[in-house]
């Protein structure tokens, strides 16, 4: 399981510029609750729709991919995209237009590698250096001469681990071989590392390669982990080790990873209301927070969960779909998916207001 958060980056309203705020929703009260930035993870049920669209509600400011779900130990790397589209047979290839499109709207996308199935793993420091210069020449700033380039000439912005296997081996070294590839990229363009630790602290998979501090970005999983998660009532466990991960990854920030809907994880779901007046406080007191990471856009989509909050710093370019909107005739399709039965309509349920960024007009 992964989960995944966003970024952040102020919305530049200078000059002669009016900003419009859709004020979508009604209801009671309600917490305009700021996040920093949200990122998410998509990929996994084609229900959730195309990339692009997820990049267009404005909402998210990191889009992780999932998942390159095979390699390492001599295996053909592999991508999978559940029903989006067959990587085997090239039909991913028009997965190059969407990243394109999300790039032009500011929102950054990564390609996460690993996930809860599949089959991957690395035998040795040169096993992970192949890696490396695979995913650089396949998916980032190289160009390798039999390089495929499954997104052809569109190129990521970086690299996210998402590593459930408790195997540890060599993902520091693949984190040094990145890191050295991205600081030789001829045009000078910046590259992510990011990596989506479980709660429990150090991570059984992810421990010596975050021990590097070569990492931008960490989206810890509080789900699934009762040990570390929010419990009712109680955020102690959950501060405790917040606390842990915030104070041993200085150079990264730290996104706290939770699930978007109760459907999406077997535990560790914090409805919005409560993430914002109990957790919220408590994980923002850290430095380096950095925003929330949401599993995933199959269930955001349903559930409207990352709406609850005003987002600082991405460009929401479109209104949210009429089916999100309170109110509204229901969220669709996501009840039919079947991988998540039964999921209910969050928003129905939460008397909030819900606040749109449209973008700014120059009105000169
Ligand atoms: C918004 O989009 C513009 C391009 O349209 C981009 O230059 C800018 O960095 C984006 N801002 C954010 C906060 O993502
Ligand atoms: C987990 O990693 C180990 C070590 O590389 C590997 O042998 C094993 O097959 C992996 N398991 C899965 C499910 O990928
Ligand atoms: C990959 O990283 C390891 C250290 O983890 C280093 O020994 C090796 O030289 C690196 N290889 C390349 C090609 O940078
Ligand atoms: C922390 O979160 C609370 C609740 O959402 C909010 O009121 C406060 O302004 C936040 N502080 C920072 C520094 O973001």
């Amino acid at each position: 399981m992964v989960v995944d958060r966003a970024l952040n980056s102020p919305m530049a309203c200078g000059g002669k510029v009016l900003c419009i705020y859709l004020i979508l929703a009604h209801a009671v009260a309600a917490s305009s609750a700021t996040v920093n930035s949200i990122s998410i993870y998509w990929g996994q049920n084609v229900y959730e729709g195309s990339l692009a669209k997820a990049c267009r509600t404005g909402r998210y400011a990191m889009v992780l991919m999932a998942f390159l779900s095979v390699f390492g130990s001599g295996q053909t790397p592999a991508l999978n995209f559940a029903g989006h589209c067959n990587p085997s047979s090239g039909d991913c290839a028009d997965l190059r237009y969407d990243i394109i499109d999300c790039q032009s709207m500011g929102v950054k996308v990564l390609l996460s590698l690993g996930g809860g199935a599949g089959s991957y793993g690395l035998s040795s420091t040169s096993d992970a250096e192949g890696l490396a210069t695979y995913l650089w020449d396949n998916f980032l700033g190289g160009s390798g001469k039999t390089s495929l380039r499954p997104f052809g000439d569109a190129v990521l912005d970086g690299i996210d681990l998402d590593i459930t296997n408790s195997s540890s081996s060599h993902y520091d070294d693949l984190a040094h071989n990145l890191t050295s590839l991205y600081k030789g990229d001829k045009g000078g363009r910046r590259y992510l590392l990011t990596a989506a630790p479980q709660c429990p602290y150090p991570d059984a998979s992810l421990g010596p390669a975050l021990a590097t501090g070569l990492f931008d970005h960490v989206w810890v999983q509080f789900y699934n982990n009762p040990s570390c998660q929010y419990d009712p009532g109680n955020v102690g466990n959950l501060k405790s080790a917040w606390d842990q991960w915030a104070q041993a990854l200085p150079s990264a920030s730290v996104f706290l990873g939770l699930p978007a809907s109760s459907d999406a994880a077997e535990s560790g779901y914090i409805d919005p209301q409560v993430l914002v007046s109990q957790v919220l406080p408590v994980v923002n007191r850290s430095t380096n927070y950095g925003g929330i990471m949401l599993w995933s856009r199959l269930y955001d989509e349903a559930s409207g969960y990352s709406m609850q909050f005003t987002i600082k710093g991405t460009n929401a370019s479109d209104p949210p779909s009429g089916s999100l909107i309170p109110g509204g005739s229901g969220n669709a399709p996501l009840a039919n998916s079947p991988t998540s039965p039964g999921n209910a309509p969050l928003a129905n349920s939460l008397p909030t207001i819900f606040y749109d960024i449209l973008p700014c007009f120059r009105i000169n």
